[in-house]
């Protein structure tokens, strides 16, 4: 068992929040898998990085009956809260968790495709960063894509400022607590924010190639890689 400590509170509050702080959050999910699929008709496995309360497994699940789903996450109360999300959306059958790290999970095992959805920002160290996505790597077959969505950006630049300031107000008008506001916005900007040139950078040191941006909403960006 790995734990990383989440306040059980926030915990249950997380998608709420969520769908307030960040414009089109239960569509992306729709969006990111609409970008995996290759073949509806064809059993797909994915393994979804930081799975949290399950958002990427109840999606995936609901909607793509042949995908079998792994979800993987260090924190015991995300988890928690997971297996019961899926038990209500009646997807035990497809879906397996796992508490831990990437690191954790066999490598013999090769998944068809891969999410890493608002998990980053929790990693600061770019070396880290890059650690992650070799262990995704490592456990993906020649061409799968992955999945990225995060915050990003450059706070010196004036398009940062002008989209970080746009996004307070984003949060103020969809009805997320000022104090919390405050507390996310800050927690957008602190070390673990990164560029695009240097994600894009990170995760071709990793083995991934054809990096595509296909979601942006203030600061939050999507992009699709392919394992090389
Ligand atoms: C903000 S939540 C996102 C959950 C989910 N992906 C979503 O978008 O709703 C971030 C999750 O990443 C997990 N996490 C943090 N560090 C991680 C790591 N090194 N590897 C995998 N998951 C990690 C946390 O435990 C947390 O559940």
């Amino acid at each position: 068992m790995s734990n990383i400590n989440f306040d059980p509170k926030k915990v249950a509050h997380y998608e709420d929040i969520s769908r307030k702080a960040v414009f089109g959050y239960d569509q992306l999910f729709t969006m990111v898998l609409s970008l995996l699929v290759e073949n509806q008709n064809e059993t797909t496995n994915v393994l979804v990085v930081g799975c949290g309360t399950g958002m990427e497994l109840t999606t995936f699940g609901k909607h793509m009956q042949n995908w079998q789903l792994t979800g993987v996450d260090p924190s015991q109360e995300m988890i928690r809260i997971a297996k019961a999300n899926i038990n209500d959306h009646g997807l035990n059958n497809r879906v397996t968790l796992y508490n831990g790290f990437v690191d954790s999970l066999p490598e013999e095992e090769k998944y068809d495709a891969a999410t890493l959805i608002f998990v980053l920002r929790f990693i600061a160290d770019d070396r880290k960063k890059l650690s992650l996505f070799k262990d995704i790597a490592k456990r993906l077959r020649t061409g799968a894509k992955l999945v990225l969505v995060d915050q990003y950006g450059d706070p010196s630049s004036e398009y940062f400022q002008e989209m970080f300031k746009a996004w307070g107000y984003f949060m103020k008008h969809s009805g997320v607590p000022s104090e919390l506001a405050i507390n996310i916005a800050a927690q957008a900007t602190d070390k673990s924010l990164f560029t695009e040139s240097g994600i894009i950078e990170l995760l071709s040191e990793a083995g991934f190639t054809k990096a595509t941006r296909f979601y942006n909403s203030f600061m939050h960006g999507g992009w699709v890689v392919q394992k090389i």
